[in-house]
Formats: structure tokens, C-alpha cells, sequence
């Protein structure tokens, strides 16, 4: 195994507030690798800091077995970046704008026409690299720019949130190219994402981040197969008789959110009926019973105790009540 990334005990603070907090982990080559967590949980920050575009606060990382710190210079060379307000230039064609990036780069003339040509192929817009920039779609822009990010031949390409703001389909085919890059060329891909089925479907590996911390880091289908099997939702008001009941030795476990009690059991289809009688005996109500397979959004919320959404209602809260306070 190559390691492409290694990243270690890396934090960030902006003045009184840890963005991310003592971080470490590896990313080995031709992996796609997810930082997935809500809003405000760090992932742009850590991006920031492996692409060499925010000075860490502590801790070190090397990408390409270049050190961030020591040669800065030397990784960007080695990464191609597409970052959320990287923009193209909207007056100039698809093309002019790869063009430009590739004698930023130095890339020489013939080679730079043919990787050009090659790359609009890939993300099929060739046939519309004369037109200016200004008449594409958001999905359209998306896929130039990630065209760009891969002109001068980068081991490692930094993606944030790739696939935020565009239609389910845009989103499939940007997925269908993303694996392409990393099965075909062995390029290594660290992307972010609050989308649980984009982690999900896409990405090898992913780490869970929360408040700047990894509470959580393995392939999409062992962090759900460490839930312990199907999920059964319970929905009472009672849901503390509904958790005391449950805690059965073919439970392997019981979890309350709120006036839901969930609980994790293989072959749960086939113990919902004990489920239902059991409660009914011991004379607790019920209003509502649903199994499901498990999600990344259970696995966030079995680690901390909220789902993702909760988490970034509860940031925009915060915001809303510094506002108001700056406000008066
Ligand atoms: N330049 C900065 N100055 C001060 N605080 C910052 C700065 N950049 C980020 N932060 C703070 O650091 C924390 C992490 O921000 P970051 O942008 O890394 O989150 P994120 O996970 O990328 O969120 P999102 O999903 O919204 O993009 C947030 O609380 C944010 O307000
Ligand atoms: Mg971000």
C-alpha cells in the first residue's frame, strides 16, 4: 500500500474556536477518501490546510510524502484543488479558461492542446469548449472545473463538496467520473460532503467529522454494519418503558431519540411481532413501528446523538442568536 496522505495530530483555531482539532489519519493512493459532517464541522479547514492554502496550528501532514509545512510550493505542484468559491472565468469559453490554468502551470503547448481535448472529452463538454462559460449550468461548471483541477497531472485532488446545489442526475454522472479518476488513473480523491448517500456511494473510506473532531473513520459499510444489524424505530410516548422492555439479549442495541427508541437486531422483519406483542403485554403504547437498513445518517446519529440536519439547525440557530445580539 502507498500512502498518498498522512496526516498528523493536525489542528486549526481561529482565536478562541478549535475549527479542527488534533486530526490524524491516512489516505493511501487511488482511494477516495470522504470528510463527511455538517455544516461548520471542519471539513473546509482541513482541505484548506492539506492543499497548503491555511497554515496549520499544530500538527503536520505530508501529501505525496511532501511535507505541507516544509514545501508548500512542492504540493501544490503535485495536488489539483477544486474549492467551493474557486471560480472560472465566465467571460472566457470552456477551453480559454483550461488553457489558462495550463500555462499557469507551464504545461508546453502540443501537450497542454491534447490533455485539453482529452479532459473535455472525459466530462463531456468538447463540444461545447467555444462557448463562454457564462451559458453553462451549474452541473456544466462543475465538471469544467474539476476538468482543471485534473490539467497538470495531479496524484491528489482536493474536491470540496463537488456535488453541492445540483439535481440527483448531474450528481450520479459527477460521481460516475470521480470513480473513473480514481479506478483508471489512480489519482487519490479527498473530497468533502454533507450528503450521507454521496459518502456513501462514493467514497472507499470516510471519517465522520463533528465540532473538528473524527469520531469516526472506516469504509461506509462497516461504520453501518457496526450498528449491529436492521434498525427498528419505535415511536411512543412512553419511549423510556419502550428502551427498559427492549433490552433483550437478541437486541444488540437500544438507543432513544427524543420519543423514538431505536434498536438494532439482525432479522429484524422477523422479530417485529414479538416486538408489538411484548410491548402490548407489558402495556405500553405504541404509535408507530418502521425497520430500516442502516444509513451513514444512523451512524452519525448513533455517535453523537443528533442527525446531521438537527446539527446544522442547531449552527444556524447559533447564528441566528449572534445576529440578533450584534443586532442590539
Ligand atoms: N477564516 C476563518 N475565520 C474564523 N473562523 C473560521 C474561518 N474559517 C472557518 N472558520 C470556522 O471554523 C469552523 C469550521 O469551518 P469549516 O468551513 O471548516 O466547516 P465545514 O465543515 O467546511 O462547513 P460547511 O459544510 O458549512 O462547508 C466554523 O465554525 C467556521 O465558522
Ligand atoms: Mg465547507
Amino acid at each position: 500500500m502507498t500512502v498518498a496522505l498522512q496526516i498528523q495530530n493536525l489542528s486549526r483555531h481561529f482565536n478562541d474556536l478549535v475549527a479542527v482539532d488534533n486530526i490524524s489519519f491516512e489516505i493511501r493512493q487511488g482511494e477516495i477518501f470522504g470528510l463527511l459532517g455538517p455544516n461548520g464541522a471542519g471539513k473546509t479547514t482541513t482541505l484548506s490546510m492539506l492543499a497548503t492554502m491555511l497554515e496549520p496550528t499544530s500538527g503536520s501532514a505530508t501529501v505525496n510524502g511532501i511535507d505541507i509545512r516544509k514545501d508548500p510550493d512542492g504540493v501544490r505542484k503535485s495536488i489539483g484543488i477544486v474549492f467551493q468559491d474557486q471560480s472560472l472565468d465566465e467571460e472566457l469559453t470552456a477551453w480559454e479558461n483550461m488553457d489558462f490554468h495550463g500555462r499557469l502551470y507551464r504545461i508546453p503547448k502540443a501537450t497542454r492542446n491534447r490533455r485539453i481535448t482529452e479532459l473535455l472529452t472525459l466530462v463531456e463538454l468538447n463540444d461545447r469548449r467555444d462557448d463562454i462559460v457564462k451559458t453553462f449550468s451549474g452541473g456544466m461548471r462543475r465538471r469544467l472545473e474539476i476538468a482543471r483541477g485534473l490539467l497538470h497531472y495531479p496524484a491528489v485532488l482536493f474536491l470540496d463538496e463537488p456535488t453541492l446545489g445540483l439535481d440527483p442526475q448531474t450528481r450520479n454522472h459527477l460521481w460516475q467520473y470521480i470513480a473513473t479518476l480514481a479506478q483508471d488513473n489512480g489519482i487519490t480523491i479527498i473530497l468533502t460532503t454533507h450528503y450521507m448517500e454521496e459518502a456513501d456511494r462514493l467514497c472507499d473510506r470516510i471519517a465522520i467529522i463533528d465540532h473538528g473532531r473524527i469520531i469516526a473513520i472506516d469504509t461506509p459499510k462497516n461504520l453501518k454494519d457496526g450498528l449491529g444489524g436492521d434498525l427498528v424505530t419505535i415511536g411512543s410516548p412512553e419511549p423510556a418503558a419502550v428502551a427498559a422492555a427492549l433490552r433483550e439479549p437478541w437486541v444488540a442495541r437500544v438507543e432513544t431519540h427524543n420519543d423514538n427508541v431505536v434498536v438494532s437486531l439482525k432479522n429484524a422483519d422477523r422479530h417485529v411481532s414479538s416486538i408489538v406483542t411484548l410491548l402490548n403485554t407489558l402495556q405500553i403504547p405504541i404509535t408507530s413501528i418502521t425497520i430500516h437498513k442502516p444509513t451513514l445518517e444512523d451512524v452519525f446519529l448513533s455517535f453523537t446523538g443528533k442527525t446531521i440536519r438537527e446539527e446544522e439547525a442547531g449552527i444556524k440557530e447559533q447564528m441566528r442568536m449572534h445576529q440578533k445580539m450584534l443586532r442590539h
